[in-house]
């Protein structure tokens, strides 16, 4: 197979991790970066999804995709990942920092146990995973780091602490960006809008709103994850080499219009009284 965006081998010698790789936006990812030259290590907690996705991103490529296995929520599976895939593949140019995962639920109803586990996952896993990558491969050699929040400049209802944590790579990715301009890391972030991926099918209870989503999205219709997988491909390669610091929505214009949490009026909504200073006449 071969992309149909970039040139074939644009990406021959760099080796990349893909977190989540084994599914959804993380495979799409994974497979674009495999389909131009680099060696793709796809890293995530289950080995039932990793092994059978190495096994098909390899065939569909033609180019050897590695399953690893990594638990964003333990620090020495995050440190083990790494040091195994720089023992087996000599570097990291590309860290592509996807896996997460929340659950759709009002503010009222998230439980410590449950905010603490996704902020573990999508902030402090995130922070850990790159922090390891830095300190064994990228402060000495350079690369290339791409967070994959969700979109974070409106409300994220259903979603208070998962929008808390991926504000927080947001902010954590501009200040990497900032210190690590001179070790030569780049670090963006790509903030997906709706994506009909295999990771919806996560949320039973908000697989109704599915259908509803199209709607509040101006394009009308969901993002593919190919056309995530593009846009992470041009920010986290050689296309977006004078680009750091900075959070792409790839979101079909959504940030800019719509949502679906409907707020009821209430009964007794006032009318809407325009007032007169005290040297204006009323108009009748
Ligand atoms: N789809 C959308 O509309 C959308 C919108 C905005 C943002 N996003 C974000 O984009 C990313 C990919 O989404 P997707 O739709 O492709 O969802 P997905 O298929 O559910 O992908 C999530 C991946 O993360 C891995 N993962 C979860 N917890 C992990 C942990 N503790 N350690 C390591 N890996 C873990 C999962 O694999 P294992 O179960 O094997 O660990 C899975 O492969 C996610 O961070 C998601 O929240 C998606």
């Amino acid at each position: 197979m071969h992309s149909t965006i970039f040139r074939d081998d644009l990406l021959l010698g760099k080796v990349a991790l893909v977190t989540g790789g084994g599914t959804g936006i993380g495979a799409a990812i994974a497979r674009e970066l495999a389909q131009l030259g680099a060696t793709v290590v796809i890293a995530s907690r289950k080995i039932e999804k990793i092994e059978p996705a190495a096994k098909g991103l390899s065939a569909e490529t033609g180019r050897e995709v590695f399953g690893e296995l990594l638990n964003l929520r333990d620090r020495d599976s995050i440190g083990t990942c790494v040091t195994r895939i720089l023992e087996r593949h000599g570097r990291i140019d590309i860290l592509v920092n996807n896996a997460g995962g929340q659950f759709f639920a009002p503010a009222e109803m998230i439980t410590p146990n449950g905010w603490d586990a996704v902020v573990a996952t999508n902030l402090t896993g995130t922070w850990t995973l790159t922090r390891a990558v830095a300190d064994q491969w990228m402060l000495n050699n350079g690369g290339s780091i791409l967070n994959i929040p969700m979109l974070t400049t409106g409300a994220f209802a259903g979603m208070a602490h998962s929008v808390a944590a991926r504000a927080g790579v947001e902010a954590m990715t501009r200040t990497l960006a900032v210190e690590w301009s001179p070790r030569g890391i780049r670090v963006n972030c790509i903030a997906p809008g709706y994506v009909a991926s295999s990771g919806l099918r996560n949320y039973p209870k908000g697989l109704g709103l599915v259908e509803k989503m199209k709607s509040i999205v101006p394009m009308k219709r969901l993002a593919t994850c190919e056309e995530v997988a593009w846009a992470a491909v041009f920010l986290s390669g050689p296309a977006g080499a004078y680009v750091t610091g900075q959070t792409w929505a790839v979101d079909g214009g959504k940030s800019l219009w719509g949502d679906y949490w409907p707020i009821q009026d209430p009964p007794d909504m006032q009318p809407v009284v325009l007032p007169y200073e005290s040297w204006e006449t009323p108009e009748e």
